[in-house]
């Protein structure tokens, strides 16, 4: 099966709106003939839709690095996936390792945030991956499984077919330190047969596999030539419109 490369670029808490302009104006004229590529940004939400508004017509998916599973409520500093949408907002990061970490999210709460983003119609990112810790005492499989099952195990067939996944170990991200191409790919097919085994072939085979930790201009080549890695999940080299330019020319 023939799964599009997809490269996203997560910002995290960097750029003003002035910044997230003239980043925009600066990305279009260098990824306009990559029409091999998907391409998404994650900007802070008070950007989404200067974003959305510069490079959602051309096809470039704009996505909130967050979301409640609530409609609405007293809930203060968080946003929902109606107000994500609002902003032009196509999809969502869940669970990535700093919200995880730094923000005490649970593998139960994305459980909830997936259903909610799928139930809301925005294009939901499930982000996975082991601490350095994790994989030194040889239990990244158990870690990945117990992160896929504990936020997939009630969707459905269809639904699981509309999630992608990005696998960034905890030890490659910002520091530096990407994956080498062969655990990336080994950890791919685990995480791909992980689905096979509890969602089907044909969904497995579908579902898109990002990688992400450190992905540079110089090494995504290698990364992303790995038969089961769909995509990247870039962050700080994200932040320059021609290094991730760069980077989505080489998934192409
Ligand atoms: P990095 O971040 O590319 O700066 O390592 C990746 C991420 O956090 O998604």
């Amino acid at each position: 099966m023939e799964r599009t490369p997809l490269v996203a670029g997560n910002w995290k808490m960097f750029k003003t709106r002035a910044e997230a302009a003239d980043y925009c104006s600066a990305l279009l004229p260098l990824v306009d003939e990559l029409d091999e590529v998907d391409i998404a940004i994650c900007p802070p939400y008070t950007a989404l839709d200067i974003v959305a508004e510069r490079i959602g017509d051309a096809g470039i998916g704009v996505w909130g690095q967050n979301v409640h599973d609530a409609p609405e409520g007293a809930f203060t500093g968080e946003i929902s996936c109606a107000m994500l949408i609002d902003a032009g907002a196509t999809g969502v990061l869940l669970g990535h390792s700093e919200r995880r970490a730094l923000f005490g999210e649970t593998d139960e709460a994305l459980a909830r945030k997936l259903a909610a983003a799928l139930a809301g119609g925005l294009e939901p990112v499930l982000c996975i991956g082991e601490s350095e810790a994790e994989r030194d005492g040889g239990e990244t499989e158990r870690r990945l499984s117990t992160q896929l099952d504990g936020a997939m195990t009630a969707l459905s067939g269809s639904q699981v077919l509309q999630v992608t996944i990005a696998y960034e170990p905890v030890w490659a991200i910002g520091t530096g330190r990407s994956a080498t191409p062969e655990i990336a790919q080994e950890t791919h097919a685990f995480i791909r047969g992980a689905i096979a085994s509890r969602h089907g072939e044909e969904c497995a085979a579908a579902i898109r596999i990002l990688y992400g930790g450190s992905v540079k201009p110089d090494n995504a080549a290698a990364l992303l030539g790995q038969p089961d890695v769909d995509g990247a999940l870039v962050g700080g080299a994200s932040l320059d419109p021609q290094g991730f330019a760069a980077i989505a020319r080489a998934a192409g």
